[in-house]
């Protein structure tokens, strides 16, 4: 099995979105501010020819000005039968890249708390103390310099 990484588009990612990161959620949960911006990018992870990861980057100052980016990681999700075969990092890879070529210092994110591992992993920093976003649940703002 060959996997690869593409730019892909919203209306791709939003299946994916349902199933993964808002299980149980009306599909119009899936669309979110910006999806569609000029500046922000999605991207897949295909294994073979079907879609099993995605990612999202979007122009959105964070909140704290300490963090000095203004790309949003969003909507990181792998298919769970796909997980720890480095899929999710294959995606960051992607998204850090776009960083680069667009000469935008970081990423930031809003990282679930169940997550925080995989991020630490890539060497992403933790801004602060845990906060609960509603329904989703117990989240960090995390960064990285691209
Ligand atoms: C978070 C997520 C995207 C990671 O994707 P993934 O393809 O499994 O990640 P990778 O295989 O690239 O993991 C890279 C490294 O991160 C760390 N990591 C990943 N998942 C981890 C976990 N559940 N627990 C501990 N460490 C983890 C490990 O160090 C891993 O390397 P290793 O497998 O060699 O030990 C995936 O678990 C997922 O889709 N989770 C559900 C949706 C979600 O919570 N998304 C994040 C929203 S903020």
């Amino acid at each position: 099995m060959s996997f690869t990484v593409t730019q892909i588009t919203t209306d791709q990612v939003r299946p994916l979105r349902h199933v993964t990161l808002r299980v149980g959620q009306p599909y119009e949960s899936t669309l979110w501010a910006g999806d569609n911006d000029t500046g922000t990018a999605h991207f897949g992870v295909f294994a073979d020819s079907a879609l099993v990861g995605i990612a999202t980057v979007m122009l959105d100052t964070p909140k704290d000005a300490h963090l000095e980016t203004p790309l949003r990681l969003r909507g990181m999700a792998v298919l769970p039968e796909y997980r720890r075969k480095g899929l999710g990092n294959l995606l960051l890879d992607a998204c850090f890249a776009y960083a680069v070529v667009e000469e935008i210092k970081g990423i930031w994110c809003n990282a679930r708390v169940s997550a925080k591992p995989f991020y630490d992993a890539y060497g992403f920093h933790t801004h602060g103390e845990a906060f609960e976003l509603p329904i989703i649940g117990p989240h960090y703002v995390m960064w990285k310099m691209a």
